[in-house]
């Protein structure tokens, strides 16, 4: 790895003796430092860990007009015998330098990525929590800092990273309901970047599905919208009379990293999982058929997310219980033996910090 010059300005005084970890509420807890850089004339300078604070921002900062802004979430853990690790990270280094293309902002170097997260970990390290299944959330982000009003691609951007801890996602199954109004993204779109814009506009339907009693969307595409894409923030996974069936990303759909870790784990096991075009009509008639045995949204917060009831238009189905599934739990269990060491790193994604 390229050593890299971060200037490390630490904190008087840590505030990790006053985190209760029994009650880590998600995302309003953060660590004592931040990393920094900035983008200026063609290149990243000024590379930097300080105390976390706040930003000052000019009113004509370019991000807060035209949405130039992208981010990145990650996990770091630590190993039976205390060693910090993060998952895959080279992988959301470049997920971010793909969002940056599409946005036309200016990429940051990979490995630089990879360093100023690992120096970060390994300076605040202390507020990795220490229960099984919780983890430092890790969340790179980049915006757009020109002070100028006018649609163009900024010249200055700001690369931040800070860590927030978090306890274990106990996540109950969910309720979801087919979208059949709004729309998530199209091939061509920005579906495939983590831009922050996606994000504002799947609000109004979480907000209008959880009236209604539903926990979230299925997002849907194709011509018709009759593809599913991807659940709430998550990528889905469907386990139809023992075949595993994830939609093929496409434009539209973002490339998950959990996705793509779960896939190479299952064909490791030896199942069978197909990327491909998957029709709601064809789930409706596998439920049916009392076939669909399984359906799970995979993502970093929750890792595996089991889906205890799917509606479709004036149609109900019910999965079986999560009990009697096997694919989903084994997958959680994988990636959290994975982030402590109990599971064989067999194909390298953890990064020892
Ligand atoms: C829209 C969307 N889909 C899928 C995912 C899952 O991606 P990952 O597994 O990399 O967390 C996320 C979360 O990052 C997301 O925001």
């Amino acid at each position: 790895m390229v050593a890299t010059q971060i200037r490390t300005e630490k904190v008087q005084q840590s505030r990790v003796q006053s985190v209760d970890w029994n009650n880590l509420p998600f995302g309003k807890i953060f660590s004592d430092h931040m990393f920094v850089s900035d983008y200026r004339n063609g290149e990243w300078t000024d590379d930097r860990i300080v105390p976390f604070g706040h930003f000052t921002m000019h009113p004509a900062s370019m991000v807060l007009h035209y949405g130039q802004t992208i981010f990145e979430g990650m996990k770091a853990s630590k190993l039976a015998d205390g060693t910090p690790v993060l998952l895959s990270p080279l992988d959301h280094a470049k997920r971010l330098n793909a969002s940056a293309r599409r946005l036309m902002m200016a990429e940051f170097p990979e490995e630089r990525f990879v360093e100023a997260v690992s120096q970060l970990v390994a300076l605040d390290q202390d507020w990795i929590p220490p229960a099984e299944g919780s983890a430092l959330y890790l969340r790179p982000f980049m915006f757009a800092t020109d002070e100028f009003i006018g649609v163009r691609p900024s010249d200055s951007y700001r690369f931040c990273i800070f860590t927030a801890p978090v306890g274990p996602y106990y996540a109950k199954p969910v309720r979801l309901v087919v979208e059949q109004e709004y729309i998530r993204a199209v091939p061509g779109g920005t579906g495939e970047a983590k831009a922050g814009g996606n994000y504002a506009a799947s609000l109004l339907p979480a907000y209008l599905a959880q009236q209604k009693g539903f926990d979230q969307v299925v997002w849907m595409g194709g011509p018709k919208q009759t593809q599913i894409q991807e659940v709430g923030t998550m990528n889905i996974f469907f386990v139809i009379d023992g075949e595993v069936v994830t939609p093929a990303t496409d434009g539209a759909i973002l490339k998950g990293i959990t996705r793509k870790n779960f896939i190479a784990i299952l064909r490791d096991k030896g199942y069978q999982v197909t990327e491909r075009v998957v029709e709601i009509d064809e789930i409706v008639a596998a439920h049916d058929a009392g076939k669909l045995e399984e359906m799970f949204g995979a993502g970093t917060a929750a890792v595996v997310s089991h889906v205890a009831e799917l509606q479709y238009k004036d149609k109900l189905m019910v999965l079986p219980d999560v009990a009697e599934r096997k694919i989903g739990p084994m997958l959680k269990k994988h990636i959290d033996g994975l982030r402590t060491g109990a599971v064989e790193d067999k194909f390298n994604w953890l990064v020892r910090v």
